[in-house]
């Protein structure tokens, strides 16, 4: 590891720092992103105690932390997150609430899905759904392309489980998606329109569901088919209402991928050399692709509730605790990476990634504890079109590429506006 990167290190506070404001939620919803990494700074400190919502809570954030809060089964996602994003993210019954064997056993069906076989079928799907959306934008003065990838993850995800959508339908669900990414860390309106849209998907899954176990519906192999006929650890199948709500889980962060490829999008906008990178694919695409996960903001930070007791930086966990753990700030602390604030792929050459410090995907272990099971679909679909995105050739007009850290999850206020797109 470079020598700059050991020299910042937080002093560990003797006592938990505490902010001083009886109630930081304004300041939360100020900084969005920034808020835990600000305060890890002002305090010098991996920790600090505040309260949200008018509730006590510990954020924290470093890989150090990331360890503890991953490792063990320390904590439970329940309870952890306030009502009005759980609805949209993790909801009733779905494997991000569970706990110890029943957890894992769900978790295992999850990571059934994703067989390297099966990612390359995924990529083949967005490869092509891909194209042939690049030929009908080149018949268009100008597109968006968050809205388009959003349809092109749409087609592509919903036909790899195994429920292909003809066009007025792709448009249709990808809208639902959409609305149900952009509500997730929202107050206010836009949160509500998540809720309306996820009301709209659930009774179309549901349905799903209750046609394949009554054999209305022929499905080949695939996610929709394994989670309708998946027995949890005690031998019952999920209910209909969870099998849809898992069902989800699978098709709305998918389609999320959206968002990463208008990051990439972006970024070669500011380093047009990373064309040829890409192009040459190999190890120059996964580190584009990497680069493009630690650098961009994403999830900001995860909540949980302390399960078992335990130290860490001078405090005593106690059960029950909220904690939430910095995501964003841990992809950008500069002990774990040199000139984070850069986006540079090829640091990669010098920087290794490990469980605990590119933590967009969560940290630890996928298998045995809450780490993200889709982190080999983002990968996949990430490098697969961002390839394709680098080999068309298209203009960026004038617009607000503005990114704004209050507005989670984060997008460029256009949404990526390109004009005069050419199929390569
Ligand atoms: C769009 C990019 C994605 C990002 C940034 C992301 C991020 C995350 C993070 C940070 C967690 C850990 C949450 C925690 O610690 O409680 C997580 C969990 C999860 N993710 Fe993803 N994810 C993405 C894509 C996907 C995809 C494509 C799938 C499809 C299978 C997926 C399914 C899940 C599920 C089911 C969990 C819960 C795992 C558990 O609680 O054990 N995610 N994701």
């Amino acid at each position: 590891m470079p020598a700059a990167i050991a020299t910042h290190r937080f002093r560990k506070a003797r006592t938990l720092p505490r902010e001083p404001a009886p109630d930081s939620t304004l300041a939360l919803l100020r900084e969005g992103y920034g808020f835990i990494r600000n305060r890890c700074r002002e305090h010098g400190s991996d920790l600090f105690a505040a309260r949200l919502l008018l509730s006590p809570v510990i954020c924290m954030s470093g890989a150090e932390a990331a360890r503890h809060f991953y490792d063990g089964h320390r904590f439970t996602r329940r309870h952890a997150l306030p009502p009005t994003s759980f609805a949209l993210i993790q909801d009733h019954g779905s494997v991000m609430v569970m706990d110890g064997a029943a957890h894992l056993a769900r978790k295992a069906m999850f990571l059934s899905l994703v067989g390297e076989e099966a990612l390359q079928r995924l990529a083949g799907l967005a490869e092509r759904h891909w194209r042939e959306a690049v030929s009908g934008w080149a018949q268009r003065d100008a597109i968006v392309l968050l809205d388009e990838a959003h349809r092109v993850l749409t087609a592509a995800v919903c036909e790899w489980v195994g429920l292909p959508l003809g066009p007025t339908e792709v448009d249709v669900r990808a809208r639902e998606f959409a609305a149900m990414i952009d509500g997730t860390g929202a107050v206010g309106p836009r949160n509500w329109r998540g809720h309306l849209y996820r009301a709209r998907t659930e009774r179309w899954v549901r349905k799903v569901i209750d046609e394949i176990r009554s054999g209305r519906r022929d499905v080949p192999p695939g996610a929709a088919r394994t989670i309708a006929e998946h027995r949890d650890a005690d031998g019952q199948r999920l209910d209909r209402t969870v099998a849809g709500v898992e069902l989800i889980n699978v098709l709305r962060p998918t389609v999320a991928n959206a968002r990463y490829i208008v990051f990439a999008a972006m970024a070669l906008h500011d380093h047009p050399h990373q064309r040829a990178a890409l192009a040459d694919g190999g190890e120059a695409a996964e580190r584009f692709t990497d680069e493009v996960r630690r650098f961009y903001p994403f999830i900001p930070f995860i909540g949980g509730r302390v399960r078992a007791p335990f130290r860490f930086g001078g405090h005593d966990f106690r059960e029950g605790e909220w904690v939430l753990m910095d995501l964003y700030g841990t992809n950008r602390d500069p002990r774990l990476w040199h000139e984070p604030e850069r986006f540079d792929p090829d640091r990669f050459a010098r920087e290794t990634i490990d469980p605990f410090n590119m933590v967009s995907h969560g940290a630890g272990s996928a298998r045995d504890g809450h780490r993200c099971p889709g982190e080999g679909i983002t990968r996949i679909l990430l490098r697969t079109l961002s390839r394709q995105l680098a080999a068309t050739r298209y203009t960026v007009p004038p617009q607000d590429l503005t990114l704004d850290l209050a507005h989670v999850p984060a997008r460029p206020r256009s949404g990526f506006v390109m004009r005069a797109v050419h199929a390569p």
